[in-house]
């Protein structure tokens, strides 16, 4: 994908905010700290479109991002942070499900989970949530560049078995070496354009 333009579009935590509906969106959801924001970036060619942290539950607000003028990406803050304030932890179910259930434009969601550790309960209730409101779910492994080549492999198989997915359903990324980025586009694209003929 050719990058011309990437920018910040606004933030919001309720319906009334989010932009007009005028492209199709594709959000990105999964624990703190898990690199969401550093795998737009990488995504899209920018270092700093999107604001990443070493300190997790940084982003608190849903993010839109126009890119090229005709798609919409969509930061979702993070869950499973312990020391988030309880006000946001309680905050987070309602507002991210009021935005998979309410936005008729939102095509898919990439669910990241880190290479290293195994999906847990909340990543299997984000993903049985999405296929409930009918929006594809695109599983990445995140941190890639963290293991070894036959670490990735074994972790992946792992994460692929407790997921009931197939081993190259999951995509291994890392914001770092950009591993993957051809492989997510190519997934997004399909996405995008099931969606179109359907
Ligand atoms: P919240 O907004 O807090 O939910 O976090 P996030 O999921 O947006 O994570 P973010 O992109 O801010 O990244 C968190 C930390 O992980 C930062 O220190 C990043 O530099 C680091 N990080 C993200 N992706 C990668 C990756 O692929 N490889 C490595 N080595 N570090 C990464
Ligand atoms: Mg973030």
């Amino acid at each position: 994908m050719h990058i011309k333009s990437a920018e910040f579009v606004t933030s919001a935590v309720k319906p009334a905010q989010y932009p007009a509906p005028d492209h199709p969106e594709i959000a990105f959801a999964g624990r703190s700290n898990v690199g969401k924001s550093s795998l737009i970036n990488t995504l899209v060619n920018r270092r700093r479109l999107v604001k990443t942290s070493s300190t997790p539950g940084r982003t608190q607000l849903i993010n839109f991002f126009l890119i090229n003028g005709n798609l919409m990406m969509v930061d979702l803050p993070g869950y499973g942070y312990a020391k988030v304030p309880a006000a946001v932890k309680k905050q987070w179910g309602p507002m991210v499900e009021a935005y998979v259930s309410l936005r008729a434009t939102l095509k898919g969601v990439v669910v990241l989970l880190d290479l290293r550790r195994m999906p847990g309960v909340e990543e299997f209730h984000l993903i049985d949530w999405l296929r409930h409101y009918r929006v594809a779910v695109i599983p990445v492994l995140t941190k890639a560049d963290k293991l070894s080549k036959t670490d990735r492999i074994k972790q992946r198989r792992a994460a692929a078995q407790a997921l009931s997915m197939t081993d190259d359903a999951l995509i291994l990324f890392s914001a770092k070496t950009s591993l993957g980025k051809e492989a997510l586009w190519q997934r997004l694209e399909a996405v995008l354009n099931e969606t179109h003929a359907a």
